[in-house]
């Protein structure tokens, strides 16, 4: 099969077609014939080496390593301990990695059958931005309705997920963030109540004006940097901070006793650390399958890649020109 691969970490570059032999099924695992595949950040940050550096550890990757975390495509094979009733059907996966291929092994329990008619593209979104997005407002955060929610890089392809799933689950104010104004006028349009430029020094006086100088409930970030300390004053008292990327470096060190002041909480969020809880894989899936069957939930992908083309895909999210996201399928040639 053709997968697309990497032998060592660097820029986009160390992406290559590679000819290799067709997975095999461990006993609970299925192989699927990948229709889409996701792009994700994560896929960029793995493939710089950023997740075998210490400071920005979260789970090392062993190389040679094909990327790609979600995939949608048939199930064709089944290992003798996993769900054959999953043979033939159409699903939505997470996988570890892999989804840059023409075929990938994923566990059973990490598969979601889709229903007929749903648009495979946008599937492919859901599976780790989509996930991201939810857990991030639920079991992170705990969003409570009515309360007022900051998503930064909301025009990216977790944050425009999650300024969409914050509103279908009841939140009250949406404030999206994003470095231009084609990106802002994205993010008001999925549903964003405010579009603020961060990348300008006085961002967070917009933020506490359009929330009457409370500050925000639940605040998103996957940004860091200079972002990290900016994000502190335009928290709410009870508000709760979730940390889940770091697209301009880790920021500087944080002393966690502030957060007393306000009684705010910080969490952090691993997305693979759910592969130990495949009932809250399964139930997330289900919900953003359902939303997006429903059209309540869309998942805008701005453009698709041969596997040939995997490094464009990357580069072009390195290059902050996407507004959503971007899908490889194996099919194009
Ligand atoms: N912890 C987890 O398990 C987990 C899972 C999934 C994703 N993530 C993280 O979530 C974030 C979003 O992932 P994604 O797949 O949605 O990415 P994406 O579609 O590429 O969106 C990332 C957004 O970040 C902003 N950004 C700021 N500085 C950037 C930089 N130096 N390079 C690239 N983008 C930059 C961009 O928006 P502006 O141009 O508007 O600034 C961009 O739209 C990433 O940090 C990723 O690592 C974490």
């Amino acid at each position: 099969m053709r997968a697309v691969q990497y032998t060592q970490f660097g820029s986009a570059d160390v992406l290559h077609i590679a000819e290799l032999a067709r997975p095999q099924p461990k006993d609970d695992e299925v192989i699927i014939e990948v229709t889409a595949a996701g792009v994700n950040y994560v896929d960029i940050r793995q493939r710089q080496g950023a997740y075998n550096r210490a400071e920005t550890r979260v789970g090392g990757i062993d190389l040679p390593s094909i990327p790609g975390m979600q995939v949608v495509g048939i199930v064709v094979e089944a290992g003798p301990l996993a769900d054959a009733s999953l043979l033939g059907k159409n699903v939505v996966a997470l996988v570890s990695k892999g989804a840059y291929a023409e075929y990938v092994a994923a566990p059973a329990s990490m598969c979601v059958p889709v229903p007929d008619g749903v648009d495979d593209t946008q599937l492919a979104a859901l599976p780790t931005q989509g996930l991201t997005a939810y857990f991030v407002l639920t079991a992170s955060t705990l969003l409570q309705r009515g309360e007022t929610v900051l998503v930064h890089a909301a025009a990216g392809g977790v944050g425009s997920l999650a300024v969409q799933i914050a509103k279908i689950l009841g939140a009250g104010t949406v404030i999206a963030t994003a470095a231009t104004a084609a990106k802002r006028n994205f993010a008001l349009s999925i549903g964003a109540d405010i579009a603020v430029d961060y990348t300008q020094t006085a961002w967070t006086s917009a933020v506490i004006d359009a929330t009457n100088g409370r500050g925000v409930d639940i605040l998103l970030e996957s940004i860091g940097g200079k972002v990290f300390e900016e994000n502190f004053s335009c928290l709410a008292a009870f508000g709760r901070y979730v940390l889940f990327g770091s697209t301009q470096g880790v920021g500087d060190p944080f002393e966690a006793r502030r957060l007393m002041t306000k009684a705010q909480s910080m969490t952090g969020f691993y997305l693979p650390v759910f592969f130990g809880r495949p009932d809250l894989i399964q139930q997330g899936l289900r919900f953003l399958i359902d939303q997006v069957a429903q059209g309540t939930l869309h998942a805008h992908v701005a453009a698709q890649f041969s596997l040939t083309e995997a490094a464009a895909a990357q580069q072009s999210l390195e290059d902050r020109n996407v507004i959503g996201a971007v899908v490889l399928r194996p099919k194009l040639r």
